[in-house]
């Protein structure tokens, strides 16, 4: 049987081999953060300029604990689509809504004890007054 070639292995471990991996390595580290700010252009829908500073928060809140089962635009996955007026057929008011969320049902989680009364509001009115108007 052949011996493994571990010649490219003993070469990297030379001083000067390490020190050539450098450029590599931040030719890597560009690479990353072009692909993670192309994930977060590509994040939810926007509140329209000069909206209310909590619709921005509101944004923020969903994209961190909703995105991932009800999708960045609202429509949908593991959890049903939010976008297109349903949660304003579905949920009278906005403490209506609040309420659902405080609690959760099935497989939606209860976000009571996660987030605060003011993250609450911001994220649900987000969801009624930039998510529903979308889709
Ligand atoms: C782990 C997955 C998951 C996460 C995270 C999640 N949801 Fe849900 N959501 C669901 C599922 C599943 C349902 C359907 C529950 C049912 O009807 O049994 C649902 C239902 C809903 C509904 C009800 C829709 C209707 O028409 O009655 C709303 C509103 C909602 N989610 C908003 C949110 C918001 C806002 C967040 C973030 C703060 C969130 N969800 C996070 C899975 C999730």
């Amino acid at each position: 049987m052949r011996r493994l070639d571990l010649g490219p292995l003993r070469r990297a471990s030379y001083a000067g081999g390490v020190r050539s991996a450098f450029p590599r390595l931040h030719g890597l580290a560009l690479v990353v953060v072009l692909v993670l700010s192309a994930c977060a252009a590509s994040g939810s829908p926007a509140p329209a300029e000069g909206a209310d500073a909590a619709l921005f928060d509101g944004q923020a809140i969903y994209e961190r604990q909703c995105a991932s089962c009800h999708r960045a635009d609202g429509s949908g996955g593991r959890g049903p689509r939010l976008n297109r007026d349903r949660v304003l057929v579905n949920y009278e008011t906005v403490e209506d809504q609040i309420q659902f969320l405080e609690v959760g049902r099935g497989a939606m989680p209860g976000f009571g004890s996660r987030l605060d009364a003011a993250e609450l509001d911001a994220v649900v009115r987000y969801t009624r007054e930039v998510l529903a108007n979308t889709g």
